[in-house]
């Protein structure tokens, strides 16, 4: 397995730009199922989760055609299979998101039963429950969900909770779905807007898309389309956390600021200077002190739970006691103990947590467990003193496009040992 290799303490200064967002990308190809037309999608990021879709949309029978890394075309014209394996969905959960696709165009579709990750149980449950609520039939058995309908009819439809990946799934089907679809208490996310856009440049009848409630006319049948993905907004916050500990100044290009509201008001708030531009943001640490911060994550248009492993690692650096709370999922504190490891003081409490600083940080052998977590331990690898080895970083390959070469062009000193294995 590959690691990173980090010698800590080098100022950053320079010009970083950011990818499409993995996190709509993947439903963007979920997407291609739809249609039997071809769906070209610019601006894709060169991460491994896009290359785990790629091969469950192969092994469902879709052809995609890749022109370049950032350029992909595919098409779902001639299915042979409607199961999406537990190989592929235990590696990937987004996987779920055919589900929604092929069932609204084939009438049936197999997916494997994601179970729970390092970051919690994530249940699909709410989605399973709106499809059925479109009428479809679907079967739990042997691990799998196994849904058919002989056609999905519009339905009023309350999310229990909000759920991208379920916002999602629902709305994809239910575009092929007879009459209207009402869908309340929906995520907000802008990759959802995203993927509403792409629907809608395909033919779909879409209203809402960004709101809590999202109306859908459904449409006898969809046709290709061309799109660019949204930029990252993990990405760009990661690089504006890597500013704010170690950065001189640091400008983030192809940004969407607006996405990042929360984000920028807790940066600012301890003492980081962000200039907000219409799509880049300028950062610059080191100025000041860093003041502590309480944060709190929520679904958006509040703080991303995706952002909070590495707020955290800016906390260890602040002068004073930061409170930390999770909201979205009941795990997600696996850095703690890695962050613990190379000198943050930090105490855990269920779903919260104290973070006292500064704490001076030092190199240490380190092990990634989740995506956002090995991205806390690039950061605190970066401001700490010596050398830090993070192991198991196919996690970060997960969803972060060329990390090192884009930190080292900003002057890190970092450094990718290729395993032999
Ligand atoms: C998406 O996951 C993202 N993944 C996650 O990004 C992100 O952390 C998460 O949204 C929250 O913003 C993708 O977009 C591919 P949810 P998703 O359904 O859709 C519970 C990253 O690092 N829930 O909004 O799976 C669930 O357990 C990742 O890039 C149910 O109870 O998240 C969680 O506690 C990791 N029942 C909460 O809702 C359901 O049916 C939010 O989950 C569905 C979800």
């Amino acid at each position: 397995m590959d690691k990173l290799r980090i010698e800590g303490g080098r100022r950053l200064k320079g010009r970083v730009t950011i990818g499409g967002a993995k996190n709509a990308a993947l439903p963007a190809m979920a997407a291609s199922l739809l249609t039997d037309e071809s769906l070209t999608l610019d601006g894709m990021p060169d991460v491994w989760d896009v290359g785990t879709m790629r091969r469950l949309l192969l092994h469902l029978g879709a052809s995609v055609s890749q022109h370049s890394l950032s350029d992909v075309t595919l098409s779902g014209a001639s299915l042979k299979s409607h199961e999406a394996p537990y190989k592929l969905v235990k590696t990937m959960r987004a996987s779920v998101l055919v589900l929604g696709p092929l069932l609204a165009r084939y009438g049936r579709a197999r997916v494997s039963l994601p179970g729970g990750c390092a970051i919690g149980a994530r249940p699909i449950d709410q989605h399973i429950r709106a499809l059925e609520q479109l009428g479809a039939k679907i079967e739990l058995a042997h691990g799998f969900v196994n849904a058919e309908t002989d056609g999905l009819k519009g339905a009023s439809i309350r999310f229990g909770r909000q759920t991208v990946g379920g916002t999602e799934n629902v709305m994809m089907a239910a575009c092929l779905a007879r009459g209207e679809t009402v869908l309340d208490n929906c995520a907000r996310e802008p990759e959802i807007v995203d993927l509403a856009a792409l629907l809608t440049s395909m033919g779909a009848h879409i209203e809402g898309a960004g709101t809590s409630r999202i109306r859908i006319h459904g449409v006898e049948r969809l046709t290709g389309a061309h799109h660019e993905i949204v930029a990252d907004r993990i990405e760009t916050a990661t690089y504006a956390v890597a500013g704010a500990l170690v950065g001189d100044e640091i400008e983030i290009d192809h940004c969407r600021p607006e996405h990042l509201e929360p984000l920028i008001d807790i940066l600012r708030k301890t003492g980081t200077e962000v200039v907000s531009l219409p799509q880049s943001l300028i950062v610059r640490g080191g100025t000041r002190p860093i003041e502590c911060v309480d944060i709190e994550t929520a679904p958006y248009p509040g703080l991303a739970t995706d952002m909070q492993a590495q707020l955290m690692v800016l906390l260890t650096q602040a002068v004073g006691t930061s409170k930390v709370h999770e909201t979205i999922f009941e795990n997600r504190f696996m850095h703690v103990a890695e962050l613990g490891r190379m000198g943050a003081s930090i105490e855990l409490d269920g779903s919260r947590a104290l973070v006292y600083g500064p704490s001076a940080l030092t190199g240490a052998e380190v092990m990634a467990t989740d995506l956002r977590a090995s991205a806390s331990l690039v950061l605190a690898g970066l401001v700490a003193t010596g050398r830090t080895t993070i192991d198991r970083i196919y996690h970060l390959d997960r969803g972060y496009e060329h990390i090192e070469e884009k930190l080292e062009a900003l002057g890190a000193s970092i450094e990718r040992l290729v395993a032999n294995d």
